[in-house]
This record gives C-alpha cells, structure tokens and sequence, in this order.
C-alpha cells in the first residue's frame, strides 16, 4: 500500500473505516426503497422519494431520450448549445415557478456554485462588457447548505459574507439594517431537510424587499412537492414565489440528476457565462431534460394525488413514530430525523441499524451541527408496511438497548 508521509490520510481512513463510511455502498438496484446486491435491505436514506423511475410510462421517455440524443454532453452548453430536450425543461420549470427564466446545471451543487460565482465574481470579458460584483454581500441563513458555504467560502465573513439565526426574522432584519446602502444578496432554503422546518418565506423576502436586498432560495427539498393551494405550507410557498431567485435540484421528487435557477430574464442570461458552472463544465444529460419535464408535468398536472398519496403515508408513519415515543424531530414536513447529538453515538445507531438490515444515514457535522447529530429518515413511497413495522420494532429495541 503506498503510504504518503506527513498528510494525514492512513489514520483518517482508519477512522472512517471503523465508522463504515470508507466505501459507498454497493447496490444494483436504483437507490429507492430498498438497497444492496445479494441481499435487500430497507433504504431510508433515498432522496429518490418518490421512486418514479420504476413506473413504465418515466422509463420510456428516459429510453426514447436516451435513444434520440445518447448520452454524451458534448462539451458545455454555451459551447456545444443543448437539446430541444432542454429548452423544454427550462420553460417548464420557469412557468412552474412564475419566473421569466431558467438555466439548468448538471447537478443543485454545481447551480449554487454558479450563482455565487455570478453574483460574487468580477469579470471582464472584454472592453466594455463586464461584470464588478466585488462590493455585493451576502447574507447566509446559517443552517444553509454545504454546497452554499463553500461557493462562498473565499468571501471574508463580516466584510462580504454575514450569516443570521436560522430562519430569524429578526435577525436577517438587525443585519440587513447594518447593510444599508450595499447591494447585497440574502440566501436561505425552503424546506431545510435535517430539523425538517419550513422557512418562513414570506417574511424573509418582506425584509428583503423592505431593505433593497434581493433573495435567493434554494429549494432542493421542497420543489413539486409543496406549493399547491391544497397542501401544507402553501403560504410559505407564495413566499418562495416571490423570491427573486428559485434553485431547485432534480435528485429529489423528480430523482433524477441536475439543478436550475429560475429568475429574471437577463441576470439568467448572463448567468450562461458568469457562472462559470455552465460555460466551463457538462449540464444536464439530455435523458434527465426529457425526465424532468414529463415527471413535472405529471406531478402538477396529470397525477398530483402521487405526492398527496406521499405526504399522507409520512404523516401517518411521524404518528406511529410520535407514539412510539421515538425522539423525532418537530415538522410536518416529508424530511424526519430520530434526533441523537453525539456524533460518535449516531455513527454507533447507523451501525446498529445495519446489523437489522436498514440503512438509516447518519448526518453529523457538517451536514448538521456540531453536537446535533440525526439520523435522516426519508420515506419512500414504494417502501411496503412490514418494512416500515420492521423499522419500528428495531427502532423501539435500540431505545431500550439505550442507543440513543
Ligand atoms: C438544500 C440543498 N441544496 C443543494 C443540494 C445539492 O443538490 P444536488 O444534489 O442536486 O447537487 C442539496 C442536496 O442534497 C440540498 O439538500
């Protein structure tokens, strides 16, 4: 084994192994409702939670797609130019979103990284045409994910970069009081996937409206799932609406791969070369275009009962958990967490489960905060009622066993 003296990496490795989070898992099956090669085991740790790409009607237009463009990117869009597949899926996802426009990024991450990249960054292209961001702040809710901070990562905190109580009004407010005068940018998520809670929308882009500021909100988590008039949050939702910037990911209701932002029109075209995300690497594979839009087309239009059905089957499976007693995290939301906090004792229930035949992922920090520990329960809309028992029953035996 070649070693690598003076770096870290032998004893980190070991670390990790010991923890079971050396290697991804191995499975042959598309990551849903249940995982592995030999032998199944139940899968809470899908964000494929709506397990569409089983149905017949998806996996023909994935097929046709694939068979009609391949799937090869060619280079990237601004070079190569993109597919009908995808001007398709932009329209859509911008009318969906009542925005003016949309462009789409291979994955969420990437789209994040491209929008902090334009809106952060300071280019020239050439004389007369270019871009001077380089007094615009940022305004970060402090539990906003990973892939944010780490566009942000080269802007230096309390200068350009500033964060607020998570989902505080009042203080986002007492910062953006401090900013008057600068432009500045406010970033938040809708549905934050680890506690589970709704931002309170409406009022975050009051504030920002009320202070100049514009918004960005990132709603990986939420997109075709909340929204409609007939579902829970649906005022917060008038709130996102109102953003000035929508990024949704394409790895979770739709469960295929890729990310977009909607909004104005011209800040989206100049987005195709300041982001750098869509002029220097791959987008959307054309199949996932084709994907995305008949599986928003049938989740806002034809068969909206099958995320109703969804958010029925969690809100009855958080009841068995509440009255089991099971230390749950406080939502309506679809995203629950068995709440643990020490991070040493989650990896140990991760591994508890296991040995059950459940997969229950573990997020620690930096994915939750330090100390504060979950483990992240997403139910899966094929997941069968004796998987879910199963789940019970061995949660409520590491209870006793005192896992957690
Ligand atoms: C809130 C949030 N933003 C962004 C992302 C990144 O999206 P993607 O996985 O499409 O890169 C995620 C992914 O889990 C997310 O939860």
């Amino acid at each position: 084994m070649t070693s690598l003296p003076g770096w870290n990496f032998d004893t980190f490795a070991e670390g990790i192994r010991a923890a079971g989070m050396a290697e991804p898992p191995v499975s042959k099956v598309i990551p849903g409702p249940v995982h592995g090669t030999d032998r199944m085991i139940t899968n809470l740790a899908s964000v494929n939670f709506l397990d569409l790409q089983r149905r017949e009607d998806v996996m023909r237009v994935l097929l046709d797609a694939t068979k009609q463009y391949g799937l090869a990117t060619g280079g990237s869009r601004i070079l190569q130019g993109v597919t009908p597949a995808h001007v398709d899926m932009e329209r859509t996802i911008a009318d969906y979103l009542q925005k003016e426009s949309a462009i789409s990024f291979a994955t969420g991450t990437l789209a994040n990284i491209g929008f902090m990249s334009a809106m952060a960054g300071t280019q020239s292209l050439m004389k007369g045409l270019s871009m001077v961001n380089r007094d615009v702040v940022f305004v970060f809710d402090r539990d906003a994910h990973w892939s944010l901070w780490k566009s942000a990562e080269s802007l230096k905190f309390g200068e350009r970069l500033f964060s607020f109580e998570h989902n505080s009004v009042e203080s986002l407010e007492a910062i953006l009081k401090k900013l008057q005068g600068k432009r500045v940018v406010v970033v938040f998520e809708s549905v934050y996937s680890i506690d589970g809670v709704v931002a309170p929308m409406h009022e975050i882009v009051d504030v920002c409206e009320k202070y100049g500021a514009l918004s960005y909100v990132d709603d990986a988590n939420g997109f075709l799932v909340y929204g409609p008039a007939h579902r829970k949050f649906h005022q917060e939702y008038q709130g996102l609406l109102r953003s000035t910037f929508i990024m949704v990911s394409l790895k979770k209701a739709v469960g295929l791969e890729g990310g977009l932002i909607a909004g104005p029109r011209d800040a989206i075209a100049a987005f195709e070369l300041l982001s750098g995300a869509s002029a220097f690497t791959a987008g959307v594979l054309a199949p996932a275009a084709a994907g995305t839009t008949y599986i928003t087309k049938l989740l806002t239009e034809q068969e909206p009962e099958i995320v109703d059905n969804y958010l029925a089957k969690v809100a009855d499976f958080r009841k068995r958990l509440t009255d089991e007693e099971l230390p749950i995290t406080d939502t309506e939301t679809c995203f629950t967490s068995l709440v643990v906090g020490d991070e040493h004792k989650c990896l140990r229930l991760f591994g508890a489960f296991l040995e059950h035949d459940i997969r229950v992922p573990p997020y620690v920090y930096p994915a939750a905060r330090r100390g504060q520990a979950v483990l992240r329960i997403i139910l899966n809309a094929s997941h069968t009622d004796e998987q879910l028992d199963h789940f019970i029953e061995v949660s409520k035996k590491l209870r006793e066993q005192k896992l957690f």
